[in-house]
C-alpha cells in the first residue's frame, strides 16, 4: 500500500523517534509498504516519520545512484534502531533531495565515511562501515530519527533565502505527483 508523504513543517518530523521492539505491530508490512511508497515517488530513502511513524525505522534502496556512484548497486537495505557510532572528520558536500520536501533540493555538507549500527528486518544486528553513496543517504535517513531535515544542515543565511519556499511546502503550494500531507495547507 502506498502511504501518503508527510511535507515539512508536520510536528512528526521535528520528534526524536522511538525504538521499537521485534514485536511491534505489522512491521513487516510496514516495511514492505515503505519500499513501495519510496519506488512510487521515485526515492532512494524513507524514514519511517515521513509516514507519520515516529520509529526508528528507515528503508534505502540507492541502486538508482549506481551509474555514477558503483557503490551504490545492490544498496538496498532495512534498518531498525540504528545508531551511527563513528563518523570521519573529513567531509563531503553532495546536493540532497527529500521526499518531504518536494521541488527543492540543497548542497548539504557531511562526514564522508560513517560506522552505523543497526538491526535487519529480522532483527539481527549488523555494525557495518559505509562511505561515498550509502554513506550520505544513511545519513540523511538517520537525521529523520532525529527530528531533523537537510535544510537543517544548511548554512542559516541560505536557509533564510529558502523560507518562502518551505513556506508553500508546508502550505502545499508545491506540484509533486505523489500523495502528500501538508501541515498547514489552508481551506479555499
Ligand atoms: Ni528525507
Amino acid at each position: 500500500m502506498i502511504l501518503p508523504v508527510v511535507a515539512y513543517g508536520h510536528p512528526v518530523l521535528k520528534r526524536v523517534a522511538e525504538e521499537i521492539e521485534p514485536n511491534y505491530p505489522g512491521l513487516q508490512q510496514l516495511i514492505s509498504d515503505m519500499f513501495e511508497t519510496m519506488y512510487h515517488s521515485e526515492g532512494v530513502g524513507l524514514a519511517a516519520p515521513q509516514i507519520n511513524k515516529s520509529i526508528r525505522l528507515f528503508v534505502i534502496d540507492a541502486d538508482p545512484f549506481q551509474e555514477t556512484y558503483p557503490e551504490a548497486k545492490g544498496f538496498k537495505k532495512v534498518f531498525i534502531n540504528p545508531e551511527i557510532v563513528e563518523h570521519s572528520e573529513e567531509t563531503w558536500t553532495f546536493r540532497e533531495g527529500c521526499l518531504s520536501l518536494p521541488d527543492m533540493n540543497e548542497e548539504v555538507v557531511r562526514p564522508s565515511k560513517i560506522t552505523i549500527n543497526y538491526l535487519d528486518e529480522n532483527f539481527v544486528e549488523h555494525e557495518e562501515e559505509y562511505d561515498g553513496i550509502c554513506a550520505r543517504v544513511i545519513q540523511h535517513e538517520y537525521d529523520h530519527l532525529e527530528g531533523k531535515v537537510y535544510v537543517d544542515r544548511v548554512a542559516p543565511m541560505r536557509k533564510m533565502m529558502l523560507k518562502n519556499k518551505l513556506r508553500n511546502i508546508s502550505e502545499g503550494n508545491v506540484l509533486v505527483d505523489y500523495k502528500m500531507i501538508f501541515p498547514a495547507k489552508k481551506r479555499r
